[in-house]
């Protein structure tokens, strides 16, 4: 199966190097350590997701590792992200450290959380993490195009995910067509606006016409471009509203007036503001 391509079953996507990302997974940002993590990742897994997205800077990683054991799913079949907090100096050190926080032998997926400090020095030490066996697959998070382009330009292995704030309202069409281009799968992260864009009176228009949520349509527009999104609630009910996404399509009407949305005008960019220096 070709790079970008999805698998039979529609539910995962073929990365640049070879390994298989399902298309939705959860989320746990701003979820606090302890039994409200523990839950939310136990029950998605019973839901069915089988991909969860955490990382250094959550402070819950001991947290998804537990979810995980207590779901029973066994771990081959979960795919599992973790992100580098770049702050720090050395990505070996700091994912053996989540390794152990997890109570997992490798995650799946590790990526540069942010690019501060610029885009390239800590890839080295992301090759290194993937080669030692502690990551299957590396990449990195919010980055724009300049930056993307840099990192490119030095990786020896490059760089197979992109996750950045997207949804209906940052549609970000020159990032995501620079990511195809580069063959760097653009993830989707904050694809609700952290609850902003559920009470829009479009995706609420749209969502009644198909009997949905709000919620469900603005995942759906993730799904229907092959785009991995990663909805987080701690809701068993949101959990699993969230997870049906699979069983419904948007039309070319309903796609065109979520496009339209846009606030980002198709921006290269990954954010409009920094949070890093
Ligand atoms: N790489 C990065 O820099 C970065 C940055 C931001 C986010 N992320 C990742 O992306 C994930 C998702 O983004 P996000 O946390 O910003 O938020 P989001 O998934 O866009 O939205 C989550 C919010 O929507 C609510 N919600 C979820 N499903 C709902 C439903 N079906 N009906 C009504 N409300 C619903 C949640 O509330 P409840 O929890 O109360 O249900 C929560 O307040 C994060 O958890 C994280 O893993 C990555």
């Amino acid at each position: 199966m070709s790079t970008g391509a999805v698998t039979e079953d529609g539910r995962a996507r073929v990365l640049a190097d070879g390994k298989r990302i399902p298309l939705l997974g959860l989320g746990v940002w701003q979820v606090p350590s302890g039994p409200e993590c523990v839950n939310a990742v136990r029950w998605a897994l019973e839901l069915g997701y089988r991909h969860i997205d955490t990382a250094q800077a959550y402070g819950n990683e001991e947290s998804v590792g537990q979810g995980l054991r207590e779901s029973g799913v066994p771990r081959g079949e979960v795919f599992l992200t973790t992100k580098f907090y770049p702050a720090r100096k050395d990505p070996v050190a700091e994912v053996e450290r989540s390794l152990q926080r997890l109570g997992v032998d490798y995650v799946d997926l590790y990526i540069i959380h942010w690019p501060q400090g610029g885009p390239t020095w800590a890839w080295p030490g992301m090759e290194r993490a993937r080669e030692l066996g502690y990551a299957r697959s590396i990449g990195i998070s919010n980055f724009g195009v300049a930056e993307l382009e840099r990192l490119l330009g030095t990786a020896t292995v490059p760089a197979v995910v992109n996750q950045v704030q997207f949804s209906s309202y940052e549609y970000r069409k020159a990032l995501l067509r620079a990511c195809q281009r580069a063959g760097v799968a653009l993830e989707a992260y904050s694809p609700l606006g952290t609850g902003r864009h559920l009470g829009s009176e479009t995706v609420g228009r749209i969502a009644r016409r198909h009997g949905r949520t709000p919620a469900q349509v603005l995942l759906r527009w993730c799904i229907e471009r092959h785009i991995p999104v990663i909805p987080k609630s701690t809701h068993r009910e949101r959990i699993a509203e969230n997870a049906q996404v699979f069983d419904f399509t948007l039309s070319d009407r309903d796609l065109e007036e979520l496009d339209a949305l846009d606030r980002t005008g198709g921006t290269d960019r990954a954010l409009e503001r920094k949070w890093w220096r």
